[in-house]
């Protein structure tokens, strides 16, 4: 089964026709809100708000490890991770949609691997490539079908957040080689790697990194917000196209 995390702006998805919820308990402690499954395009789907429902957990606290480990638990093989993302190179500007195939992660703190704790074995999962390429092919076939443009490729900086960054950590993250920047992308693919889940991102541009382009003198939350609400729509129609695809 085919499972949706979305992220800010992606609390629910009109298109999935819901059947049921269900509040998972894993041993982790509580996902961030309980699964909704339906069916987009008669495919089944189980959705997560990654941030509640009602949008109130910020990204360091989002249990990732609970979220991941409920949707295996229901059947999950794949997932699409839905990010809003700040562009880090010039041409990445609001609006953008990409799928990221590289991650470099700055977050600390979180509980970020399942393998960890009483008699578990030492347990050390290959990452080289993040995430799923059959996954990636699929949305970016879909985005095709939907008539949607989605770049191929690109490096995911995912910070600790939940403020922004700096104009000299964008900097530095770009001298790093990274393309977009978000908060939520890491231990999240970590840990459905973990579990054997396919696993790859739709990254929605909302604004320039701090110091770049249109958030030179600073980023303003509320041009954010709308940004989101203008193109959160695009993302959701690349999931419907892949829903449907055979
Ligand atoms: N930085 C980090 N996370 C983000 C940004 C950003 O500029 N925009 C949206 N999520």
């Amino acid at each position: 089964m085919l499972a949706i995390i979305g992220g800010s702006g992606l609390a629910q998805l009109a298109s999935l026709e819901a059947t049921h919820r269900k509040a998972v308990r894993t041993p982790y402690g509580e996902p961030s809100g309980p699964l909704t499954f339906g069916t987009i395009r008669g495919r089944p789907v189980v959705f997560l708000a990654r941030h509640g429902y009602g949008h109130t957990i910020p990204p360091h606290e989002v249990n990732y490890r609970a979220n991941v480990w409920a949707l295996r638990e229901e059947g999950v093989r794949q997932i699409v991770a839905v990010a809003s993302v700040g562009g880090v190179r010039a041409d990445l500007g609001p609006g953008v949609l990409l799928a990221p195939n590289q991650i470099i992660d700055y977050t600390w703190g979180r509980r970020s691997t399942y393998f960890e704790g009483g008699d578990v074995p030492v347990t050390h999962i290959d990452f080289t490539h993040p995430y799923s390429d059959a996954l990636r092919q699929r949305l970016l076939a879909a985005a095709r079908a939907a008539g949607e443009p989605l770049l191929d490729g690109g490096v995911y900086a995912a910070t600790q957040g939940p403020r922004l960054e700096t104009a000299a950590e964008v900097d530095r993250i770009e001298r790093d080689g990274a393309d977009v920047i978000g908060m939520t992308g890491m231990p999240e693919a970590a840990l459905a790697r973990e579990l054997g889940i396919e696993y790859a991102a739709i990254a929605v541009v909302v604004n320039h990194a701090a110091g770049r382009g249109e958030s030179t003198g600073g980023i303003a939350m509320d041009r954010i917000e709308a940004m989101l609400q203008a193109t959160i729509g695009r993302a959701r129609r690349v999931i419907e196209a892949l829903a449907g695809m055979p």
